[in-house]
């Protein structure tokens, strides 16, 4: 069983090293190997998704990912920016299912910026298609033309897109509250009517889920009035990267976030919701946990442990309740630790 490990940029070493000792610490017989992915990839070879890279992460079941990207390479030109190697690896390894949950720990819910009884308890979990939509829609560009600046994108998906996202999205409910809430803009956009229509006729075949669809004006609007009316939302790349940032937040703490995003056979790319905050890279005050309980997803979606899965996740809720907290989730109160004494933690209570 063989992991691809990329830190990646930014934070992303620090909080991968704290993963890294979780993996090992379970001794469950993982060959872990290193690769460099997103601006450290492009400092050492001019591509951000090297080949090297690209070898390791086809022959490995799965890749676990800190975090890419940062103001050192943002004037780069697009093929050499970091986020190029993300969207790469998410489409060489046809990585369509991309799983976010939003689940607001107890031992936080001073954190989030919603009262109380708005988010205790919540517990959503976003599943957003990941390798189509505008995000690779062709044709697209800046041009001159008419003696002006001209940009467009191409939003389009195939109804074998919209199926194969849309069983993952339906299984996941059943596994859960049996709700699904597919979002879309059928009002406005033909695509997002396929996408509706597909979702639909999906329907029938999963009876003991409740579906139901709404516009994503109105559900960015309904995530943060009601949330706790959602289950699975299921949506397609581009507003899936919006409202799973805006669901992130109901917790108060992405930091706290995970994601997997998965091909067909469940092998996985492991990441945390969150970025490389190159603002406190190199600081050791990063919040490791969201790469933890990305390894815990690992765990349980690829290597079907599940009894591993939830002793890592375990392990993490004992340290909240005994108080331990990084500064993205500090309050008076508790006990203000860093990167490494936080893996320490999560160490000990394993
Ligand atoms: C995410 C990120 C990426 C995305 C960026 C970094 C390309 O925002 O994983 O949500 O837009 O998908
Ligand atoms: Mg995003």
């Amino acid at each position: 069983m063989k992991i691809c490990v990329l830190p990646g940029d930014g934070i992303g070493p620090e909080i991968m090293a704290e993963a890294v000792r979780v993996i090992e610490a379970l001794d469950l017989k993982f060959e872990l190997e290193e690769a460099l992915l997103g601006g450290a990839a492009v400092d050492a070879t001019g591509d951000p998704y090297p080949e090297a890279t690209r070898k390791l992460a086809r022959e490995a079941d799965a890749v676990l990912l800190g975090a890419v990207g940062g103001p050192k390479w943002d004037s780069l030109p697009r093929e050499q920016r970091p986020e190029r190697g993300l969207l790469g690896i998410r489409k060489d390894l046809c990585l369509f299912a991309n799983l976010r949950p939003a689940i607001l720990y107890p031992e936080l819910a001073n954190a989030s910026t919603l009262k109380p009884e708005v988010v205790s308890g919540l517990d959503i979990l976003i599943v957003r298609e990941l390798t189509g939509d505008i995000y690779f829609g062709q044709p697209r560009g800046i041009e001159n033309r008419n003696g002006e600046r001209y940009g467009f994108n191409t939003m389009h998906y195939t109804e074998s897109e919209i199926r194969r996202i849309g069983r993952v999205a339906f299984e996941a409910a059943r596994k859960r509250n049996k709700r699904l809430c597919s979002v879309d803009k059928m009002n406005v956009l033909e695509t997002t009517q396929l996408w509706r229509d597909v979702m639909t006729e999906l329907s029938p075949e999963y009876p003991d889920v409740e579906l139901t669809h709404m516009l994503v004006d109105n559900a960015a609007m309904q995530l943060v009035r009601a949330p706790k009316q959602f289950d699975v939302m299921v949506t397609g790349n581009m507003f899936g990267d919006i409202l799973s940032d805006e669901a992130s937040m109901l917790t108060g703490s992405i930091g706290m976030l995970p994601s997997a995003s998965l091909d067909a056979n469940n092998k996985g790319l492991y990441e945390p919701s969150h970025g490389s905050a190159p603002d406190i890279a190199g600081k050791g005050v990063a919040n490791p946990l969201a790469t933890i309980l990305s390894a815990a997803m690992m765990l349980r979606y690829t290597f079907n442990n599940e009894a591993a899965a939830v002793r890592v996740e375990t392990a993490v809720k004992k340290v909240l309740a005994q108080g331990y907290r990084t500064g993205d989730i500090y309050e008076p109160g508790t006990m203000k630790v860093g990167t490494k004494q936080m893996g320490d933690a999560v160490l000990a209570a394993l």
